[in-house]
């Protein structure tokens, strides 16, 4: 009788045991996967990219297991706040209208805008655009600043949903241009553009409307913010982030 209780005593605490291993963190992120060189589908449908490649390592760091689940743009921060996912890394601008309803792990990317036109239609400058059609992605800072600062001048403004539908109806001439982050848009111009195509005017930085480069989203006050933010200092320090940028930036090399 004594024996049978030590054996259900032993076969619990290894149960236990094994639970406690398989119950490490998960970390659930949310992304917008139509964003080369930032997060992207390859051959087989996986989700990959500079992004997916951070993620992976502060989940290394962490110890936790990561997953991804793609949803449009505009839904990210909706479905963080409703716990769809934990995290969103989706190239997304830390800005202050964005900090009043989620929280931000530092800037792991440097960012800014730019205009992508076609090199025959000669446009010099965002002025050159009254009258003309530039696409943004929907819910993205873009969409924002061309609607605060070029609706009244005369420029429509028109949200898709991916940027890579709006880049494709430039190249069908339903747009005169697309208004997207620099280094998405020198992506599209190097493997899609073909040299017909080609950014147009100044790069734009305006703290205002794209903040102080990409974040992490967090739900506000969840202690995962600094979990990440000490991955990303180990990562920035180790080499990691470098390593990882140089495989999406070969050109940065
Ligand atoms: N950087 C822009 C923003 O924060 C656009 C990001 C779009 N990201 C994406 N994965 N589609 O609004």
């Amino acid at each position: 009788m004594k024996k049978l209780y030590a054996i259900a005593i032993t076969t619990a605490a290894l149960a236990l045991g094994s639970f406690q291993l398989q119950a490490a963190e998960t970390i659930r992120f949310g992304t917008e996967a139509t964003y080369p060189p930032f997060e992207f589908l390859d051959d087989n449908n996986e989700v990959t990219g500079f992004d997916i490649d951070l993620a992976k390592a502060i989940c290394a760091e962490i110890k936790a297991e990561c997953t991804f689940s793609t949803q449009p743009f505009d839904s990210l921060i909706p479905g963080l706040k409703y716990r769809r996912f934990d995290a969103v890394i989706a190239g997304m601008d830390i800005t202050p209208a964005r900090q009043k309803q989620v929280d931000f792990s530092m800037p792991y990317f440097e960012n800014s805008a730019s205009f992508v036109a076609a090199k025959n239609k000669s446009f010099k400058s965002a002025n050159d655009l009254t009258g003309k059609a530039v696409g943004v992605q929907n819910g993205s800072t873009f969409q924002t600043y061309m609607i605060d600062k070029f609706e009244k001048q005369g420029v429509t403004v028109r949200p898709y949903e991916t940027i890579q539908n709006a880049f494709l109806d430039m190249t069908n001439g339903r747009l005169d241009a697309v208004f997207s982050d620099t280094a998405v848009a020198n992506d599209w111009l190097l493997e899609q553009g073909k040299g017909d195509y080609s950014r147009m005017g100044e790069v734009i930085r305006d703290a205002d409307y794209f903040g102080v480069g990409y974040g992490i989203a967090v739900r506000q006050k969840n202690p995962l913010k600094s979990k990440i933010d000490d991955a990303l200092t180990t990562l920035k320090n180790n080499g990691t982030w470098q390593k990882i940028h140089d495989k999406y930036f070969p050109e940065a090399r």
